[in-house]
C-alpha cells in the first residue's frame, strides 16, 4: 500500500520522510502540531482544526504563512494516495533547523510536516467502557497550546498503560483537568454533564467544543466547570473525548466502578449523537472541499 509524507513543500515516501538532527522540534519540542481524524475518507472538523494550529502558531510565536487551501490540498491528495478511509491526518511544524541555542533564530524556515495513518478502532472498547487511573497532573500552564513537547503527558499515558488501565486523569490543585490525550467528563446524579473550563489548564479538544455544542442543541445541561476526584467516583456516568476515540465510556477510577461499572445511557446517547454528526459531517464537507 502507499504511503507518502508531505514534508516542506514535497512529497515522498514516508521512510524517506527526514528531518535534521538540528530541527527544533527535535531539540527543543519546539514545535505545534494537529491531529484530524478522517471518517470515510473524508476529514472531520477540519475548520476547527485549522483554526487551532493558526492559534497555536501565533501562541509559540512560529511566524508562519498558514493557508488553509493550500493545506486542504495536500490533505486531499494524501488521503487519496494512501487510500485512508478511517485514521488520521497528524501535521506538525517546527521552527525549523538552527544551531542550537535556547533563543529564537534571528532568521528560520520552520519544518512541516503532514502524514497519514490508518486506524482501526477497537470497538469492544465503546462496549465495555473503560478504565481510567488517577494521577498528578505534573504539566506546565499552557496547556491551551497543542504543542508536542509531551513528556509528561506521554508518562502518565504509559503510567495508566502499566496499571491496566486505558487512559490517566490529570489532578491539578484537586481538580481532575484533562486525559493525557483527552478531555475527560462526568455526568452527576443530576444529570448535569461537567468538563473543566478551557483555561490555560487543558487543551481545547475539538471533540470537547463538538459535543458541547451537539449537547446543548439537544437540551442536555452542561456545565463548563472543574470536578474533583470524589465527584467522579461518584458520578453516575463518565466519559472521555478525543478525535482518534471520539466519545469513549469510562467505568472504573482507580478500581472504582462508575455506578454499575457499565457505559450509562446518557453517554451512549452522547455517542450516538457525535456518531450521527460524523455521518452528516461527511455531507457538508464535501460541500466545502476546495479543489
Ligand atoms: N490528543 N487533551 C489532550 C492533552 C490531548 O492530547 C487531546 C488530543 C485532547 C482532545 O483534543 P481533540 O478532541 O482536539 O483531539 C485533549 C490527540 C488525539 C493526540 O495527541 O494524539
Amino acid at each position: 500500500m502507499k504511503n507518502i509524507t508531505y514534508i516542506n513543500n514535497k512529497f515522498v515516501n514516508h521512510n524517506n520522510a527526514k528531518v535534521s538532527i538540528e530541527d527544533r522540534g527535535f531539540l527543543f519540542a519546539d514545535s505545534i502540531y494537529e491531529l484530524i481524524s478522517v471518517f470515510n475518507k473524508e476529514i472531520i472538523d477540519e475548520k476547527q482544526h485549522f483554526n487551532r494550529l493558526e492559534s497555536s502558531l501565533k501562541k509559540i510565536k512560529i511566524n508562519y504563512d498558514f493557508n488553509k487551501k493550500k493545506f486542504k490540498k495536500i490533505i486531499n491528495k494524501l488521503i487519496k494516495t494512501n487510500n485512508v478511509v478511517n485514521g488520521y491526518i497528524y501535521i506538525q511544524i517546527t521552527r525549523g533547523v538552527a544551531e542550537r541555542s535556547h533563543e529564537f533564530p534571528k532568521k528560520y524556515k520552520p519544518t512541516t510536516i503532514i502524514f497519514t495513518k490508518h486506524l482501526n478502532i477497537n470497538k469492544k472498547l465503546y462496549k465495555t467502557g473503560v478504565k481510567i487511573i488517577s494521577i498528578p497532573d505534573l504539566r506546565w500552564l499552557r496547556r491551551d497550546i497543542k504543542t508536542t513537547s509531551l513528556l509528561p503527558n506521554v508518562l502518565s499515558k504509559q503510567l495508566a498503560i502499566e496499571k491496566n488501565a486505558f487512559e490517566s486523569w490529570l489532578i491539578d490543585n484537586g481538580y481532575i483537568t484533562e486525559g493525557a490525550a483527552s478531555n475527560a467528563w462526568i455526568i452527576n446524579n443530576s444529570k448535569t454533564i461537567l468538563t473543566h473550563p478551557a483555561t490555560n489548564k487543558i487543551l481545547k479538544g475539538v471533540t470537547r467544543d463538538t459535543v458541547i455544542k451537539l449537547l446543548k442543541k439537544s437540551g442536555f445541561v452542561i456545565k463548563e466547570k472543574p470536578f474533583n476526584l470524589i465527584e467522579a467516583k461518584n458520578a453516575k456516568e463518565a466519559f472521555l473525548t478525543s478525535s482518534t476515540m471520539s466519545v469513549l465510556p469510562v467505568v472504573k477510577i482507580d478500581n472504582f466502578n462508575i455506578s454499575n461499572g457499565k457505559p450509562g445511557d446518557i453517554t451512549k446517547k452522547i455517542m450516538q449523537l457525535y456518531k450521527n454528526y460524523i455521518l452528516k459531517n461527511k455531507f457538508s464537507s464535501k460541500e466545502l472541499k476546495i479543489a
